[in-house]
């Protein structure tokens, strides 16, 4: 049978398994409580969350860069496209230099996708808009869905990599298709880097991580998790997503870092000390010598609630 049949029947497996999931876990709990469990599910506020992040791998012309980074969207019957727009709409005004999203834009599928991929695009981040593919958005229509984002503007990456430039200085920014795997990921992130030297990797998959943090990539971005969707109160990292030691927030491991966001959408209707976020990342470059021996890398996060914001803005 040739690959691309054999990946065709895989995927449409994988599509039946979603949909019996998305019975099970958000058609059946919206049914039972007569739809009372939904309605609380998308009152609930998207977060803001501030984080820098500092490595002495990061270049210093790119020093003070502010990523704006969102993930799984997950469109659909959880995340309606008014507030999808209503996110990239808060995520505009924080205004990024670079948007990279990783990946799960859609649940199942969702006619809706190249609406908010149009929104992200129009957002001027003057380093332009990234994505990625998580494992939802190969589920329908990958190919139909990297098309409208390449027709809109968004750069796709799938296992390659670009370079951007700063001032006129160069920065290689590089990212992985979906890949399920520490071992595909890290054949994919060998095959995106290639020769090159990217600082910057964009990953659905926390696992990427390894691999980057070998090959001495400064920042992976990656989502996939949900942050668990419920965690413990103040250990954001203790929660569902029980098969990732990279679950949620940041992480380091040999002066390289690694944000791993809550993501802005669901696969079931809770979330419980886990709120969904816009994670926006300023990432700094510090000089080696600055850094203790064991601490190479290191982040400061500050959440902020949307609602607050608006009142700092009114004030
Ligand atoms: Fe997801």
């Amino acid at each position: 049978m040739r690959r691309r049949e054999r990946d065709t029947r895989r995927r449409e497996r994988a599509y039946r398994r979603a949909r019996i999931r998305h019975f099970l876990f958000t058609v059946g709990p919206h049914r039972v409580s007569g739809g009372r469990i939904t309605r609380r599910h998308l009152a609930q506020e998207v977060v803001v969350n501030d984080t820098e992040l500092c490595s002495p791998q990061w270049p210093t012309s790119f020093d003070g860069l502010r990523i704006g980074h969102v993930s799984d969207f997950h469109l659909g019957d959880l995340l309606p496209l008014d507030k999808a727009l209503e996110v990239v709409e808060e995520l505009g005004r924080q205004q990024p230099e670079l948007i990279a999203c990783t990946g799960d834009l859609v649940d199942l599928d969702s006619p809706d996708s190249g609406r908010v991929l149009e929104a992200l695009a129009a957002i001027d981040a003057p380093l332009g808009c990234f994505f990625v593919l998580g494992n939802h958005d190969e589920l329908h229509d990958p190919r139909g869905l990297v098309r409208t984002a390449r027709e809109v503007g968004v750069t796709v990456l799938q296992n390659e990599a670009v370079c951007i430039r700063r001032n006129g200085h160069p920065m290689v920014v590089a990212g992985i298709e979906w890949a399920k795997s520490s071992l595909q990921c890290s054949r994919f992130v060998d095959a995106a880097a290639g020769d090159e030297n990217p600082h910057l990797l964009l990953a659905h998959n926390p696992k990427a991580f390894l691999q980057a943090a070998d090959r001495g990539i400064a920042l992976t971005l990656a989502g996939h998790t949900h942050g668990g969707q419920i965690a413990f109160k103040s250990r954001p990292n203790a929660n569902l997503a029980l098969t990732h030691r990279h679950s949620a927030g940041m992480f380091q491991a040999d002066g390289s870092l690694l944000y791993v966001t809550s993501g802005v959408g669901a696969w079931f209707p809770l979330r419980l000390n886990c709120p969904a976020e816009i994670a926006m990342l300023t990432v700094r470059h510090v000089p080696e010598e600055e850094e203790g021996p064991d601490v190479r890398a290191r982040g400061k996060n500050k959440r902020r609630g949307r609602r607050k914001k608006k009142r700092r803005g009114t004030a």
